[in-house]
């Protein structure tokens, strides 16, 4: 889909997150043909610098964050579309000459890539200046918010200046290839739908593992840990698109609604259904406490839920959730296990085992189910369980190998207007009213994490959580 002519104004871009992800980014969609000619990239941030300086620092994050080998002359003509402005966004500077710089009669989005502490700032001198209008969009990051009560409180700043239809909150793991697959699987196939149910489906599992620690971002993810920064936000999302209801069309508040839906159906966690980690020293690295720079810390790196769902598709079918730091493998797949038949007419003894469905998000995206046919030869009726397995990089070629990054089809989103794949206020709201009472109830305890071993699937006491519920979990393998 084409995409209209745009000044995208990139708040903190000096930032890390522009220099890894959106210049990177939109660079990607230049490259593919899919940024208009006189499109513009305004940098704004303290730092007093010219456009020449930002050019530079910005080819070099391309060239460390794509690739040595790009094609020189598109890499010149794509810097050409970026320019620099310094500002304060607490003080008054700037403000002029970045009104100067934006053209009238084109796509105006603001990406707020700065602590949420100065949103508020941003937002106002925007509006004071006449520099937003009510055709302009922002594009705000997590962490949206620590609790409830701040995320309203965000929610409200914003909405001083700026109307639900015009705020993006990103959430990468919606503009992940595989993730949006998810609705495509469910919604664009007779197959699943029908068995897509607690009468069909024994119970969800839903892994996201990662290899690396938190040195070098110890501070901030010290006040947060797994359950703020990796389930409110990415683990909620996914299971909210696995459990959803059919939207009626695939439009943005069709979607939300559905998703807002899931999220107020979800019944509190007890204690017992809950495990904490965190990861010990290891031979090639130092421990969470290290790494965090705080000995007396009791944040999760790690933690596992299971999360059961109060309607009527869901009742009695477990979503098992986990994710956490410095795992084996850096994987992330939904399962869906789906009961035994009711009875079964061979004699094959204990070789039975119900199929299930793997949805490999990343790496290596693809689909596998598992299925039992009859072992080959004489020997009689044995059954024997076989994958169904579909790498969308074999079955797709090239397209299923130069997947988009989540974040250039997000911020291409943007510019089309189109928020299907942004959280809504309410949508986000809700998830922190079913996260808050987790986290507080563990603050005003005194246990502590679980240790495990970097390279290990986590803490024992994780694999006890389905154990106990005669499941487990699938191993973590890349
Ligand atoms: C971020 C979290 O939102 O998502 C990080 O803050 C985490 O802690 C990251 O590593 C995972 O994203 P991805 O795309 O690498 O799976």
């Amino acid at each position: 889909i084409p995409v209209e002519d745009f000044d995208l104004v990139i708040f903190g871009a000096t930032g890390d997150l522009a220099r890894r992800k959106i210049v990177p980014g939109l660079y990607r969609r230049f490259v593919a043909g899919q940024m208009p000619e006189q499109a513009q990239i305004i940098g704004a941030a303290r730092t007093q610098q010219d456009d020449d300086a930002f050019r530079a620092e910005m080819r070099g994050a391309i060239l460390e964050f794509i690739g040595p080998d790009q094609d020189e002359a598109q890499l010149s003509a794509f810097l050409q579309r970026l320019y620099y402005v310094a500002i304060d966004a607490r003080g008054t500077g700037g403000w002029a000459e970045l009104k100067a710089r934006m053209r009238p009669g084109v796509v105006h989005a603001f990406y707020f890539s700065v602590a949420p502490s100065l949103f508020g700032d941003i937002a106002e001198r925007l509006a004071e200046n006449g520099i937003a209008d009510s055709e302009s969009r922002i594009v705000v990051e997590k962490p949206f918010g620590r609790d409830l009560a701040t995320a309203r409180a965000l929610n409200a700043t914003l909405a001083r200046h700026f109307t639900e239809n015009q705020i993006y909150r990103i959430d990468h793991y919606l503009g992940k290839e595989t993730v949006q697959n998810l609705m495509a699987v469910r919604f664009a196939n007779i197959l699943f739908e029908p068995l897509w149910n607690a009468q069909y489906v024994d119970h969800v599992q839903i892994t996201v593992a990662e290899t690396v620690g938190v040195g070098g971002r110890g501070e901030y993810y010290d006040n947060s840990g797994a359950i703020r920064d990796m389930v409110q936000n990415h683990m909620m999302q996914l299971l909210c698109l696995i459990a959803m209801e059919p939207p009626y069309h695939f439009d943005p508040n069709a979607v939300r609604d559905e998703k807002l839906k899931v999220i107020r159906a979800l019944e509190p966690v007890s204690v017992e259904d809950i495990v904490r980690g965190q990861y010990v020293a290891g031979p090639d690295g130092p421990g969470y406490l290290d790494d965090a720079g705080n000995p007396a810390s009791r944040t999760e790196s790690f933690v596992a839920l299971k999360v059961q769902i109060a309607n009527w598709r869901w009742t009695g079918t477990p979503f098992y959730l986990r994710t956490g730091k410095r795992l084996r493998a850096r994987t992330s797949e939904i399962v869906i296990t789906f009961k035994e038949p009711p009875h079964s007419i061979f004699d094959d003894g204990d070789t039975h085992k119900a199929n299930q469905l793997v949805i490999k998000l990343q790496p290596n995206e693809g689909m596998n189910l598992t299925v039992m046919i009859k072992e080959p030869g004489p020997g009689g009726m044995r059954l024997v369980q076989v994958p169904l397995d579909m790498s969308f990089a074999d079955a797709l070629g090239a397209e299923g190998t130069d997947m988009p990054d989540a974040y250039e089809r997000l911020i291409m989103d943007v510019i089309r207007g189109n928020q299907t794949l942004f959280m809504r206020g309410d949508e986000l709201e809700a998830a922190w009213a079913w996260t808050d009472p987790i986290i507080s109830a563990w603050e005003t305890g005194s246990k502590r994490p679980e240790p495990y071993d970097p390279g290990s699937s986590g803490p024992e006491e994780a694999l006890r959580l389905l154990h106990r519920d005669n499941r487990r979990w699938r191993e973590i393998r890349a």
